[in-house]
């Protein structure tokens, strides 16, 4: 039986009643507040709801669309202002550690603790969920941000490997467009734009250059020459894209390059849950490849739980953030998801080709010290810096500003946020 111990447990809330313990039986309650609606990602969730149902719980969802959360960040804002925070929030790296900073977050430390979270979690990763010594959230997975995903049939038809250099990927881009074909899927948000650009500093630059810029943000280093290079190929990328790429959602790119419209995307592996979930298959339908350079920038998906009231919703915060670690969740979600587990003992036996990629490159980069956080998907910077970086990038992408300019907007942006 799953988690028939807990269910025994969290089921009896221990409370104090004149200084000594009693039970009361509560069914454990959960309004969670996250951003997963398209078809990958609602399968995904859905196996959360039913752990929680099966283990007694009653889940409320309260979905906010919108790719990359900006619009449920917003939302999740005007719950906690207005005294009605969710009982957990899907947020991830330096925004948990802004959210405890305004005292609004629930301490899961005792769940933590019993289940040994640890000795479960690469080092890196326990640190996102930990404020001030305390555990403040409970991570899903690891998404890597830097693939390109591709249409298996086009690339033959159009005898094109996967590229390795930035330069091969344009000449295969030039063969496709000279050939009809869309050569890159993309749709026109601001944090799609920025997915794009962070994998460019990374294959550009390297590794050392990308932590410099994006997490460091070195004046230098933002506005090196190295930088222009990096500009003038999001102004080459830019010219691979369709005319409708404006405001599309990043799910529709990925149908894009399932239905044959477009060759290549440039997205984290939660495209893959996409094309899984419309039953296609890595290597055969689709093919999957870091982008051009080395390195690896990770994505963790957790939530965080909010102070609340009452012994229900705090049995209900229990029962999520043991399930969510719990071995089960983490295969099955993360094999639907796209994603690898955030746990290090789960077997990834019965992952695909792209999931054990990401997990061999994942133990790979860790060591060489190249394994680096995504700042377009939240996990390097404050949502102040990031979101400076962001405006430039999708000044530049829209507009035939120059790549100079760009440089410069960047660094004076950067500053600014300070
Ligand atoms: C999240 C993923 C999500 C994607 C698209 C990323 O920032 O980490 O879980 O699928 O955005 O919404």
């Amino acid at each position: 039986m799953k988690y028939g111990t807990f269910k025994m447990v969290s089921a009896i809330a221990i409370v104090a009643a004149n200084g000594a313990l009693a039970e009361s039986h509560v069914t454990p309650e959960a309004e969670v507040l996250h951003y997963w609606t398209s078809g990958g990602e609602a399968k995904s969730v859905a196996v959360l709801q039913e752990e929680f149902a099966e283990n007694g719980g009653t889940w409320t969802d309260m979905p906010v669309a919108g790719g990359g959360g900006d619009a449920a960040g917003t939302a999740l804002r005007a719950r906690v202002l207005s005294g009605n925070a969710p009982t957990a929030a899907q947020i991830k790296g330096p925004s948990i550690q802004e959210w405890y900073q305004e005292g609004v977050l629930a301490d899961i430390s005792d769940v933590a603790e019993e289940n040994n979270w640890s000795e479960l979690l690469p080092a890196s990763i326990a640190s996102h969920m930990k404020c001030d010594g305390t555990w403040c959230a409970v991570p899903v997975n690891v998404h890597r941000v830097d693939w390109i995903w591709a249409n298996t049939e086009i690339l033959a038809a159009n005898d094109i490997e996967m590229p390795t250099t930035w330069e091969e990927f344009n000449a295969a881009a030039d063969t496709l467009q000279a050939a009809g074909i869309i050569p890159l899927a993309h749709g026109g948000q601001a944090w799609q734009d920025a997915t794009v650009f962070e994998t460019v500093v990374l294959g550009l630059g390297g590794p050392e250059f990308y932590q410099q810029a994006l997490v460091d943000l070195d004046p230098e280093a933002l506005g090196s020459d190295t930088m222009v290079a990096v500009f003038d190929q999001m102004r080459t990328l830019r010219g691979y894209v369709d005319d409708n790429f404006s405001g599309r959602d990043w799910n529709l790119a990925t149908a894009m390059v399932m239905n044959g419209e477009a060759a290549f995307q440039i997205m984290g592996d939660w495209a893959k849950g996409e094309f899984l979930a419309a039953g296609q298959e890595p290597g055969v339908d689709f093919t999957c490849a870091s982008t051009p350079g080395d390195g690896f920038l990770y994505n963790v998906d957790s939530f965080a739980m909010f102070e609340v009231d009452g012994e229900a919703k705090q049995a209900g915060q229990e029962l999520l953030a043991e399930l969510v670690m719990g071995p089960s969740f983490q295969e099955v979600f993360n094999m639907n998801k796209g994603s690898i587990p955030a746990r290090t003992d789960v077997a990834l036996d019965g992952f695909d080709s792209c999931a054990q990629t990401s997990a061999s490159d994942m133990a790979s980069t860790s060591d060489g010290g190249s394994l680096l956080p995504s700042y377009a998907h939240g996990m390097a910077l404050f949502g102040a810096q990031a979101g400076a970086i962001t405006d430039v990038v999708t000044a530049h992408f829209n507009s035939d500003m120059s790549s100079e300019d760009a440089v410069q907007m960047l660094t004076d942006a950067v500053a600014n946020s300070m």
